[in-house]
């Protein structure tokens, strides 16, 4: 075996004839997966604000058509416009994902509107911040009901459709709070860290056709669940100043990798989550303080 080159400047192994070694076959090199995709049909649900609206718009501008998925009608209409507006094609669909009948028929009519589900990026989520002892048995159930079991209900929707077709991807979003212990999040730490091993799970139970992922999302300010404490300066300068990048997150880094993870190049990684957080939890100071 040897490594050739082809006009587009990619390395491609040759196999010599006495090698078993696999070869990528000209479509899995494909200049194209790399930037575009047109013609594929996206869900993303919790899309209507903060880090979901921006990987709507990420997809939209590579060209793919996007269903947005949220509880929010009003804020998902207006994922839907900006999309629109700048020439992109999405569609709104009122869902909420800790009902299982509703996640069913809202990928029913995506199926119809847009047609079969080539990735499927499970954003959606809440989170209280509260020590474990004064959480109320109501908040824990209905963080793990939305955080985790609406994760179980989109795939259990989802899945059929990509093994009719014999492929897809699929990128759920944790965060570093799933791989670091934190004060004040007990019922969202331990839903995230259950998304981390779903993720695993799925990736050796759907492989090789579908391809399963997730992303870990540091500090990223400026959304929804954000809200208090981006009102505490402190909180947010101690988050930047622990994170080596120096700066906070924003939902297009968090997007950048998700549409990574949702092309042919990304197809030899499977059941990882990657943090995308500045390189928080890389850092020392995570043993110190109290975020
Ligand atoms: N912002 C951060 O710093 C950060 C860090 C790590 C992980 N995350 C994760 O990123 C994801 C997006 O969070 P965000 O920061 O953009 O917050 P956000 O509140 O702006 O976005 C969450 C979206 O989910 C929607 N949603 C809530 N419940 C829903 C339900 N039952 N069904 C459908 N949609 C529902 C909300 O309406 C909202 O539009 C979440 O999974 C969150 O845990 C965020």
């Amino acid at each position: 075996m040897h490594i050739a080159w082809n006009f587009n400047l990619y390395p491609v192994l040759v196999r010599d004839s006495a090698s078993k070694v696999f070869i990528p076959t000209r479509g899995q090199l494909d200049e194209k997966s790399l930037t575009s995709f047109d013609n594929q049909t996206v869900i993303v649900t919790g899309a209507g604000y903060g880090i979901g609206r921006g990987i709507a718009t990420h997809f939209a501008k590579k060209g793919a058509s996007v269903a947005i998925f949220d509880v929010d009608e009003i804020t998902s209409k207006e994922t839907e416009k900006i999309v629109v507006d700048a020439g992109g094609k999405a569609r709104a669909y009122r869902t909420d994902v800790s009902d299982y009948d509703n996640v069913s028929e809202s990928v029913s009519r995506v199926r119809k509107e847009l047609g079969p589900v080539d990735i499927l990026v499970n954003n959606a989520g809440i989170r209280y911040v509260r020590k474990v002892l004064e959480i109320p048995n109501e908040e824990w159930n209905r963080t793990i009901a939305i955080n985790l079991t609406g994760m179980f209900y989109m795939v259990k929707a989802v899945v059929p459709m990509m093994q009719e077709k014999g492929r897809g991807k699929i990128v759920n979003i944790a965060s570093v709070s799933g791989m670091v212990g934190q004060n004040g999040r007990a019922a969202y730490g331990a839903s995230k860290g259950g998304i981390i091993q779903f993720t695993r799970s799925l990736a050796v139970e759907l492989g090789p056709e579908i391809n399963v992922n997730a992303v870990a999302p540091g500090f990223v300010p400026g959304t929804g669940m954000m809200k208090e404490i981006d009102k505490d300066s402190r909180s947010s300068s101690w988050m930047v100043a622990n994170t080596p990048a120096k700066r906070p997150g924003t939902p297009e880094d968090v997007a950048a990798a998700v549409a990574f993870l949702s092309s042919d190049e990304a197809s030899f990684i499977a059941g990882v989550t990657l943090p995308v957080d500045g390189g928080f939890t890389a850092s020392k100071y995570l043993v110190e303080g109290k975020f």
